[in-house]
C-alpha cells in the first residue's frame, strides 16, 4: 500500500502495460509504479525515485526477467536524448503495443468493450522519416559517450534543456546531420555564440532543416536573436557550396525570452523561403512557419485511410475541422462537391489558400477561427445545407465540448476522427456515442513517429439514426 512505499526503496514489479509516455506500468500491491525503460512482460527490480499520492516513478535497478521484445537501441545517445523513447523495443512490438494502447483507451475511458482495433500500420523502413528537424544549439552539450563537448546542436536531454549531440540521428535525414555539423564548424571558426536561455544572451538558438521526401528540396533555417548579415551571408555561401539540394536559406528572428522555437519574422538569404513537397497528385509549398505533417510517407498512408473511409462520390459536402494547412481537405477535394476547412492559426489558413491556388483547386473554402465557434456560424451561413461528412483532426487535448455538442445536433451521417492522443479520442468518442448516437465503425492506428510512444488513429463513425 502507498504508506509503506518510500523514496529509494527497491521494489519488485511485474510490468503489465505501457503508459502514454512509454513507461512500463506495474503495481506494488495496489499502488501503480511507472518505470522508464521497462517493457510489458518483464519482471524487474526498480528503485522508487518519486512517490505521489496515487502512483510512483521508478528506475530499473535490475532485470529479473527480460522481455523477448527488448532490443539494443541503435543510437549511442539513446539513454540521454529526449528525441526517442522506444528504441529499447523491437519495431514489431512497438506497433503491437500502439494497437493495444488505443484498444485500452477505448475500453477504459470510452467504455467501448467490443470495438476491434485494426493493427497499427507501420513503416517498411522506420528510419530517416522526419521531414522537419529542429535542433537546439548550445554552448555545451552532452555528447556521444556522455561526455561534455563544446558548441553543440541536437535534441534536448530528457526532462532538461541540455543539448545532446549525436553524430548521426537515424530518425532524421542524413543531410540534416551534415548541415548541423557545417553550421557548428562555421560558428566555431567565426566565434559565433549559441543562445543561452538562462541569461537570454547569444546569437544562434536553433537550426531547422526541412527536407521534402518526394522532391529532395532542402530548406535551412537559422533561428537567431539578431540578423547578423556577415555571419548569415558567409554561412549561406558555405551551405550552398556543400549541398546542392538546398533551395532556400532563411534567418528566423526570435528575440524573445521564450521556449517557442520560431519568431514571426524571416529574412531570406537564398531562395524565396519555400520548398515544394508532393503528396499524391498535389504539390504543397512549405515555408519555415508552415504546419505540415512531419512524416510524409505515413501522412500519405493516413490520408489514404481517411479517403477510403470517406468513400466520396463527387457529390458530397465535406467539412475539415482543425484543418491546419488544409492538407486533408485538399487531398479529398477532387472527390467531393465542396470542402470547407476551419483552422485557428491564420498563417496555416494562408498556407491552405496558397496550396489551393497552386493546385488549381476550385471547390474549397477556408475559415480562420476556432472550430467550436465557427461551426455555428457556418451552419447559419450555409442555410442549413448540412455536410455529408465531417472530419475532425484536433490537437492532443481533443475536441472542445461545444464542438462535440454542435456535431451531435448537426446529425451528419458520417464523421471521421483523426487523433494524435488515444485518451482524448476515447473521451470524445464516448461523448459522440452517448449524445449523438454515433457508432464506431472502424479504428485504424497509424505509426507516424516510429521509436517514440506517439500513435495516430483514424476512426470512422456513423450515426445510428437518420
Ligand atoms: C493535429 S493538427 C491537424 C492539422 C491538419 N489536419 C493536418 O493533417 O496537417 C491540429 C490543428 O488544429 C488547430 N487548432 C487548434 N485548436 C483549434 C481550434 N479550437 N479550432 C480550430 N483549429 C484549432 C491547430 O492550429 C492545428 O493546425
Amino acid at each position: 500500500m502507498a504508506e509503506k512505499l518510500n523514496k529509494n526503496q527497491i521494489v519488485e514489479i511485474d510490468i503489465t502495460g505501457m503508459s502514454h509516455q512509454g513507461f512500463g506500468v506495474g503495481k506494488v500491491d495496489d499502488f501503480v509504479v511507472f518505470t522508464e525503460g521497462a517493457l510489458p512482460g518483464e519482471r524487474i527490480k526498480a528503485r522508487l525515485v518519486s512517490i505521489k499520492k496515487d502512483y510512483a516513478y521508478g528506475i530499473i535497478s535490475e532485470y529479473i526477467e527480460k522481455s523477448p521484445d527488448r532490443r539494443d537501441p541503435f543510437c549511442p545517445v539513446y539513454d540521454l536524448c529526449g528525441g526517442c523513447s522506444l528504441q529499447h523495443m523491437s519495431y514489431e512490438s512497438q506497433l503491437k503495443n500502439k494497437t493495444v494502447r488505443v484498444d485500452d483507451c477505448l475500453k477504459r475511458i470510452g467504455g467501448f468493450t467490443d470495438i476491434p482495433v485494426l493493427p497499427c500500420i507501420g513503416m517498411q523502413e522506420p528510419y530517416e522519416y522526419r521531414n522537419k528537424v529542429q535542433l537546439a544549439v548550445g554552448s555545451t552539450g552532452l555528447g556521444e559517450g556522455n561526455k561534455q563537448r563544446g558548441l553543440s546542436a541536437g535534441f534536448y536531454a530528457r526532462r532538461t534543456h541540455q543539448v545532446v549531440y549525436a553524430q548521426q540521428c537515424r530518425i532524421q535525414p542524413g543531410i540534416a546531420d551534415q548541415i548541423k555539423d557545417t553550421v557548428l564548424i562555421y560558428m566555431k571558426s567565426n566565434k559565433i555564440s549559441a543562445y543561452d536561455e538562462t541569461k537570454n544572451k547569444g546569437l544562434v538558438r536553433h537550426i531547422m532543416v526541412r527536407k521534402s521526401v518526394n522532391t529532395d528540396d532542402v530548406m535551412v533555417v537559422i533561428v537567431a536573436t539578431e540578423n547578423n548579415r556577415v555571419f548569415m551571408k558567409g554561412l549561406t555561401d558555405i551551405l550552398l557550396a556543400s549541398f546542392q539540394d538546398i533551395k532556400t536559406v532563411v534567418l528566423n528572428l526570435n528575440t524573445k525570452a521564450t521556449n517557442v522555437i520560431m519568431g514571426n519574422e524571416c529574412v531570406y538569404y537564398y531562395g524565396d523561403g519555400s520548398i515544394q513537397e508532393k503528396l499524391g497528385d498535389l504539390t504543397f509549398r512549405i515555408t519555415p512557419l508552415s504546419f505540415f505533417q512531419v512524416n510524409t510517407l505515413q501522412m500519405k498512408v493516413l490520408y489514404d485511410k481517411v479517403k477510403e473511409y470517406a468513400g466520396l462520390t463527387g457529390e458530397e459536402i465535406v467539412w475539415d475541422l482543425y484543418c491546419g494547412a488544409g492538407t486533408i481537405g485538399l487531398y479529398l477535394a477532387d472527390q467531393a462537391k465542396k470542402v470547407i476547412g476551419i483552422e485557428s492559426v491564420p498563417q496555416a489558413v494562408e498556407n491552405a489558400k496558397e496550396n489551393t491556388i497552386q493546385n488549381n483547386i476550385r471547390n474549397t473554402e477556408f475559415i480562420t477561427g476556432k472550430a467550436e465557434d465557427e461551426i455555428n456560424q457556418l451552419i447559419q451561413s450555409t442555410n442549413n445545407i448540412h455536410p455529408d461528412l465531417i472530419i475532425v483532426d484536433p490537437p492532443r487535448k481533443g475536441c472542445h465540448e461545444r464542438l462535440l455538442s454542435s456535431l451531435c445536433e448537426l446529425r451528419t451521417q458520417k464523421l471521421i476522427y483523426v487523433s494524435c492522443n488515444p485518451s482524448t479520442l476515447a473521451r470524445d468518442l464516448k461523448y459522440l456515442n452517448e449524445h449523438g448516437k454515433y457508432e464506431i465503425k472502424k479504428v485504424q492506428p497509424v505509426d507516424m513517429f516510429p521509436w517514440t510512444e506517439h500513435v495516430e488513429t483514424v476512426v470512422l463513425l456513423k450515426r445510428l439514426e437518420k
